[in-house]
């Protein structure tokens, strides 16, 4: 069966996932041959899946139990994989996807630590073990991702009187699990995963991104 390009970007809250992921979609869209991409998100990206994100994200849903959560999780990906994402491969085009389950690995797997094998397992039961082509994953170090995530969250209370994001409520030693358990899976995948680690410049980022996008791109599209 033809199929496009799947590329997913992952990282900590805060590692600057949404600038790159705009600005590898300029770049694409420059890259003629290859038409526009299709950009989406997790949790989100389709009605349904905006439902789920506010449930899940909002700061209000307290004492949501961690199989819960992830289960929540798969309910949205199911939905996007089915919406958006399988028949955008089926046509040929390259899909850009702001998290992906590498995060409830990173986040469910290792932050609220379920572990590795259940996420793994659901995944190929209701994902039909779907996997990215490519995976950017952005790892700048704990504490500057903590930091301007923490920032923004502070911003997005003063302007509508709660926060989004129950994530970024809480606790270092959670994101110290969730920072871990990415880089457990980069070890593990090293051809799928492509580790940009440390502080560097957006641009310095993007041409890492670039790089290993173009990389793919003559493979894929020749088959
Ligand atoms: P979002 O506002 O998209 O955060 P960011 O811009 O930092 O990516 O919020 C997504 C949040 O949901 C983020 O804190 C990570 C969390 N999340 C999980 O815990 N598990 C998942 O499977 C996914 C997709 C996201």
């Amino acid at each position: 069966m033809p199929r496009g390009l799947f590329i997913t970007i992952e990282g900590l809250d805060g590692s600057g996932k949404t600038t790159q992921i705009r600005r590898l979609a300029a770049w694409l869209r420059d890259f003629a041959p290859h038409g526009d991409p299709i950009v989406t998100r997790q949790p989100g990206g389709t009605p349904t899946g905006d439902r789920i994100r506010a449930l899940v994200l909002d700061s209000r849903s307290t004492g949501l139990a961690p199989m819960a959560e992830m289960a929540l999780m798969f309910a949205d990906r199911v939905q996007a994989i089915a919406e958006v994402i399988q028949p955008a491969l089926t046509e040929g085009k390259i899909v850009l996807c702001d998290r992906f389950t590498d995060s409830t690995e990173a986040y469910q797997g290792g932050g609220r630590q379920l572990g590795s094998a259940p996420v793994l397992e659901l995944h190929r039961l209701v994902c039909s073990n779907l996997q990215p082509d490519l995976t950017l994953l952005l790892l700048p170090s704990l504490e500057s991702s903590l930091e301007r995530a923490r920032r923004r969250n502070q911003r997005d209370i003063a302007k509508t009187g709660h926060d989004e994001n129950r994530f970024e409520q809480e606790k270092d030693a959670f994101y110290s699990r969730v920072y871990q358990k990415y880089r457990e899976i980069a070890a593990r995948e090293p051809a799928r995963v492509v580790l940009i680690e440390g502080d560097l410049s957006i641009e310095d980022v993007h041409e890492k991104i670039v790089e290993a996008v173009a990389r793919r791109l003559p493979v894929q599209r020749s088959v």
